[in-house]
């Protein structure tokens, strides 16, 4: 028997195809474009994840005896608005996760409204990205589209609903649109009220490992599936990946490396960060996490080296940094290109190089865009381990995680070692689990992670080097506060 497990992702959707023993049979990837209507919006049509994820299930199942398929679980980039109207037809083009339009409407909620009456509500304040905003910018900018509003979903909530024909949510992604009461697990009324929308244009919320419904019928005959093929609720990508790479439960830490960077520390109660600086949002398998995310990570070298150095070679551009040249680059990156969320929670953010000399090379930008991320997350690290969460190691996974230049300058700007999985794909993989459990192979979440994940490497951190980049950190650490109020007047 066979588990579908997508990752609908920002710039491609990933399918997988598991067997039972965790095995991946084939995987199947189809891009789809990413859209800036204006500098700092970020849009994409529901209508290209659906074909993509129709063409990528084709490939999978060529050949396949589609038979065994027996149950499909989704994982999908979080907070994307997405809207249809009384005949499920989507409205306008999705706002995306890392859309920055929403700065007043941020500043309405987080001032107005006030911080503590979010964080009472829904265990969050707003940020940019979230769902929440985006409805009263809707409100404000397009009252007819607004109007037209029959049902609000998350972007794989789109992809469940195509395949199943039911409006449903899992908690983990509900976490996101700051309209959950997270610690309850319900809709928060007051929230809805407050974004001008009711409880009946909300999906049905469930667990991420329940099943919501079967594929239609059309949908089983055009790929020769069975018509009971369960479809489970599914999970935010985050808390997908975090499945796939085991961190459930009371286990710890996963740094995410791709379009977005994030910090994921799962929880088995409810904890909220008396700051905020981290989201507390419900987890895949039941319980809960604390996560720091930035907008922009692998996507910071794939901006330097495809738009600026005019390579896709990415390990060819590392291959000139060597190890006498780590934790001792006298050139800094700030990593906000598309302004930033967690911890600093500032729209109008943006990157910069700083130190460049005459002396400055090549090698050394690339350095330091690498270095620019990781000190990134180390910011929401330093948050983590303020609050006193088990960080003292960490899973690795996404594009970047790849690259084993990169996973050293984590660990030892972060000075922890860093554990890969034999499976890399995260949020597919985790969907795939999820499945799983949603069709009885597995009972638990738990039970599937212990039964499928294996740590394949680990990278340590080395006490010198370590200690070298300490100091870099102290160093990139006054650069954003010495350019905060620089950045409003560069819009
Ligand atoms: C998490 C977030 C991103 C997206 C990326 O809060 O916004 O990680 O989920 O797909």
């Amino acid at each position: 028997m066979y588990a579908i497990g997508i990752d609908l992702g920002t710039s491609s959707v990933k399918l997988l195809l598991v067997d039972v023993r965790g095995a991946i049979l084939r995987e199947a990837v189809r891009d789809y474009p990413l859209t800036f209507p204006q500098l700092g919006w970020a849009e994409q049509e529901p209508a290209d994840w659906w074909n993509a994820c129709l063409e990528g299930l084709k490939e999978l199942l060529q050949g396949i005896d589609a038979k065994q398929v027996d149950s499909i679980g989704a994982g999908g980039q979080m907070h994307g608005l997405v809207i249809l109207d009384e005949n499920d037809a989507v409205i306008r083009p999705a706002i995306l996760w890392n859309d920055g339009r929403t700065g007043e409407e941020v500043r309405y909620l987080n001032e107005t409204v006030g911080r503590e009456k979010l964080s009472e509500l829904t265990a969050n304040i707003a940020f940019a990205g979230f769902t929440a905003p985006k409805l009263l910018w809707l409100q404000k900018h397009e009252p007819e589209s607004f109007a037209r509003i029959r049902k609000i979903m998350l972007p794989k909530d789109f992809i469940n609903y195509k395949l199943t024909g039911v409006h449903s949510c899992d908690y983990s992604d509900a976490s996101g649109m700051l309209l959950l009461d997270v610690r309850q697990k319900c809709w928060s009324e007051e929230m809805l009220r407050l974004c001008g929308v009711t409880m009946d244009q909300m999906p049905t919320l469930y667990e991420s490992y329940e099943v919501t419904g079967t594929v239609k019928p059309e949908i089983a005959a055009a790929f020769g599936l069975r018509d009971d093929v369960r479809v489970v609720a599914g999970a935010g990508d985050n808390a997908a990946a975090a499945v796939g790479t085991g961190v459930v439960d009371e286990g710890g830490c996963n740094i995410s490396l791709g379009t977005s960077g994030t910090l994921f520390v799962s929880s088995k109660a409810f904890r909220v960060d008396p700051n905020n600086a981290l989201h507390a949002f419900a987890h895949a398998d039941g319980g809960f996490h604390l996560m720091g995310c930035m907008l922009s990570a692998a996507s910071c070298n794939k901006w330097l080296c495809d738009n600026i150095l005019g390579t896709e070679d990415y390990a060819a551009e590392q291959a000139g940094i060597t190890d006498d040249m780590l934790g001792n680059n006298h050139v800094f990156f700030l990593p906000y290109l598309m302004g930033e969320r967690s911890p600093i929670n500032d729209v109008n953010a943006r990157g910069t190089f700083t130190g460049i000399t005459l002396y400055t090379a090549r090698t050394d930008l690339v350095q330091a865009v690498l270095e620019g991320v990781a000190f990134a997350i180390r910011d929401s690290f330093e948050v983590a381990k303020s609050l006193g969460l088990p960080v003292g190691r960490s899973k690795l996974c996404g594009g970047g995680a790849k690259s084993p230049l990169w996973r050293k300058i984590f660990a030892n700007v972060l000075g922890i070692p860093l554990e890969m999985v034999r499976t890399e794909q995260g949020p597919g993989y985790g969907a795939a689990m999820l499945a799983m459990v949603g069709s009885g192979v597995f009972e638990s979440v738990q039970a599937a992670s212990d039964a499928l994940v294996e740590v394949s490497s680990v990278t340590e951190p080395d006490p010198a080097l370590t200690a070298r980049y300490e100091a870099q950190y102290q160093k990139y650490r006054k650069i954003y506060p010495a350019l905060r109020d620089v950045f409003p007047a560069l819009r």
